[in-house]
């Protein structure tokens, strides 16, 4: 058996938290050999940290074989103690008629504190993956707070937008969403985002060639992967969490399994024309556990090219307007 990892979740009482506990405790995110300790983070009110006692309870009463032991705390120095991997779930949600940016003065700040801490408390070896939004933006904040984790720790979550658009084009396509490969995410979680669907490939043939109504991915492909966050706020009156969940789930398994290729958002390092100073989604293909390289070399047509300008330009927005949490 191999030793426990520490996997430090904060927002771990909320909506997301509640669907994620488990996946991670029963093997679905670091495999089914790896025993896992969850040190759970909450924000200090009471209520939340009742909310949380109920679900350490429910993890209790799971029986995960895998689960070797449960932390619950408010405060951050004592939650990221050593822990190798960080998840940082904790954040206002955004509601009805929100934009995700609309959330950066309130969250933001979350993730200077955040930051810090765990440059100065977790494991040699910590990743950091962010899921509160905005999720890039976040990241870069923390990251920035940052001096002996480097940049490459710190990953956002585009996932849940690569899962959306690999599901959208099956249904269009009238496929197995298996046969759906290679679509990408590239730039903010938002609207602007782009799934570059030129290079995805359906059934082994490109995605253009069996699609072919061009209009519908330029179109109606592209608004239903942005905004399919506020239809489900619209629809549920909640913003998503099990599919987000799910899409972290996903996010990490792939971070920690040498060869998978998939989409997050990193440090751009000016790849696809993305401003070195934001955090960007791309391809990446993972080196070694918790270690990936950014794929660069996909062609992007002129088409490509301006929803990628649109997208970096918008990054590039969200980090003047929290220029002060920078670092
Ligand atoms: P939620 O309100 O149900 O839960 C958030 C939890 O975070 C609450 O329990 C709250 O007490 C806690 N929290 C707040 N501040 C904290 C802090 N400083 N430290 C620790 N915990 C803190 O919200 P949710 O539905 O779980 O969503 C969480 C975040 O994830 C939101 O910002 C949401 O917009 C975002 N989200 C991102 C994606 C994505 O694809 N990147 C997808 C879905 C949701
Ligand atoms: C999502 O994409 O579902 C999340 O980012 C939640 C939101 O605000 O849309």
């Amino acid at each position: 058996m191999k030793s426990p990892i520490r996997v430090a979740v904060t927002g771990a009482a909320g909506q997301i938290g509640y669907s994620l506990l488990p996946r991670i405790a029963s093997g679905s995110m670091f495999g089914p050999d790896q025993p896992v300790i969850l040190q759970l983070i909450e924000a200090p009110f009471e209520k939340a940290l009742k909310a949380l006692e109920g679900v350490a309870m429910e993890l209790d009463d799971c029986a995960f074989p895998l689960l070797k032991g449960i932390v619950m705390t408010s405060d951050p120095a004592v939650g990221f103690k050593d822990a190798n991997w960080c998840l940082l779930v904790g954040a206002k949600p955004r509601g009805p008629g929100m934009e995700r940016a609309d959330l950066l003065k309130d969250n933001g700040k979350i993730f200077i504190e955040q930051g810090k801490v765990i440059d100065a408390v977790a494991a040699a070896d910590a990743r950091v993956a962010v899921v509160g939004n905005p999720a890039n933006t976040n990241c870069m904040i923390a990251a920035s707070q940052a001096k002996r984790l480097t940049p490459d720790r710190f990953t956002a979550m585009v996932r849940l937008d690569q899962n959306r658009a690999q599901t959208q084009l099956a249904k269009k396509a009238g496929v197995d969403l298996t046969e759906v490969k290679n679509i990408f995410i590239y730039g903010n979680h938002s609207p602007t985002m782009f799934p570059s669907f030129a290079h995805a490939t359906i059934a082994g043939q490109p995605a253009t060639s069996v699609i072919t109504d061009s209009a519908w991915l330029q179109g109606p492909f592209l608004e239903t992967v942005g905004k399919r966050g506020a239809a489900i706020i619209a629809a549920r009156g909640a913003s998503s969490a099990a599919s987000a969940a799910n899409a972290l789930t996903d996010h990490v398994r792939s971070l920690v399994t040498p060869g998978a290729v998939h989409s997050i958002a990193v440090k751009s390092n000016g790849a696809y024309g993305f401003n070195p100073n934001v955090w960007a989604g791309m391809p990446v293909r993972t080196t070694t556990p918790g270690s990936y390289e950014v794929i660069t070399g996909y062609v992007m047509d002129d088409f490509a090219k301006s929803k990628i300008a649109a997208t970096n330009k918008e990054l590039e927005d969200e980090r003047s307007f929290v220029a002060e949490m920078i670092k």
